[in-house]
């Protein structure tokens, strides 16, 4: 996809992944439309995209309620005339043992990483599919690809984005709207704050900038997927389909330091 003058509306643009997407899709001349709960988050962050001559426009809402979503199609429509990209990027994580983990934490998660992307999407596709150019850009998670200990509920709702994205790809080929899947590996952000996993336990940051551009480069290059990582997170994605209880055995290892690093990881 060309990016330049294409109207894009981003989850969660106020922060992390969200903001950096913003700030590197404006950089190549895209019209950007973000959103975020916070509404004085949102509007730094609409001002500091203005301020590097960006055109950015900020709709403040939870993605997870209805007549928010409703709220920000509209306003899409109103602010841009039309959208050409949907970026699914809002989220959030919860981590911890199953057991521990409330219902209510459990069905955040499942809301805002799973549900919400797919009812945005549904709602979103008469504006794609006018583009003639859309694009629904999914940020899932390396966790989608694997699963981790203590990270089941978000596997779960980041697993369960991953797949809709590759069937609503083949549903919508040759329509005129393409479906990409992120995969990030950590990342310095926000979200991160709250955890202590480290290198040595899988966990080393990557910075948002080159994570950011790496989806830029799969955006312009029409992917399917983006996956970070290079030749060693593939080699241990295979082991993970060639050899489950080599992958079992390692986590094992790391089990009781993970558990006590991640413990208190929470960003809902
Ligand atoms: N950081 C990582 O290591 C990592 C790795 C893999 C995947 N990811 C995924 O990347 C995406 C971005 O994460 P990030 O690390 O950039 O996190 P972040 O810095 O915490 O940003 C999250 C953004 O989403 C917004 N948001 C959260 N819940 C929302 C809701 N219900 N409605 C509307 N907006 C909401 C937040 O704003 P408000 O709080 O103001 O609503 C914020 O703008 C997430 O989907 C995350 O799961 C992150």
């Amino acid at each position: 996809m060309n990016i330049s003058g294409k109207r894009i509306v981003i989850t969660g643009g106020s922060s992390g992944i969200g903001f950096e997407l913003a700030r590197q899709l404006g950089g190549k001349g895209a019209r950007l439309l973000l959103t975020g709960r916070r509404p004085n988050v949102l509007a730094a962050a609409v001002d500091r995209l203005k301020a590097d001559g960006f055109e950015a426009h900020g709709v403040s809402g939870d993605v997870t309620v209805p007549a928010a979503r409703a709220h920000l199609l509209e306003h899409s429509i109103k602010l841009l005339g039309g959208v050409d990209m949907l970026v699914n990027n809002a989220g959030g994580v919860r981590a911890g043992r199953l057991e521990d983990t409330t219902e209510a934490e459990l069905r955040a998660m499942i809301e805002v990483d799973l549900l919400s992307p797919i009812l945005l999407t549904r709602d979103f596709l008469p504006e794609l599919r006018r583009s003639g150019d859309g694009l629904i850009v999914n940020i899932a998670s390396g966790i989608a690809q694997m699963g981790i200990p203590f990270y089941s509920g978000y596997a779960a709702a980041k697993g369960g984005l991953a797949r809709f994205g590759e069937a609503l790809r083949r549903e919508l080929k040759g329509e005129g709207v393409h479906v990409v899947t992120v995969f990030p590996g950590a990342t310095d952000t926000p979200m991160m704050a709250t955890t202590k996993a480290d290198a040595s336990m899988g966990f080393a940051l990557q910075p948002v900038a080159d994570v950011v551009a790496s989806i830029v480069d799969g955006i312009e290059a029409d992917a399917f997927e983006v996956v970070r990582g290079g030749p060693a997170r593939a080699a241990l994605l295979d082991l993970n389909r060639t050899d489950p209880a080599a992958v079992d055995a390692r986590f094992l290892a790391l089990k009781p330091g993970l558990e006590s690093a991640v413990r208190d990881h929470s960003a809902l």
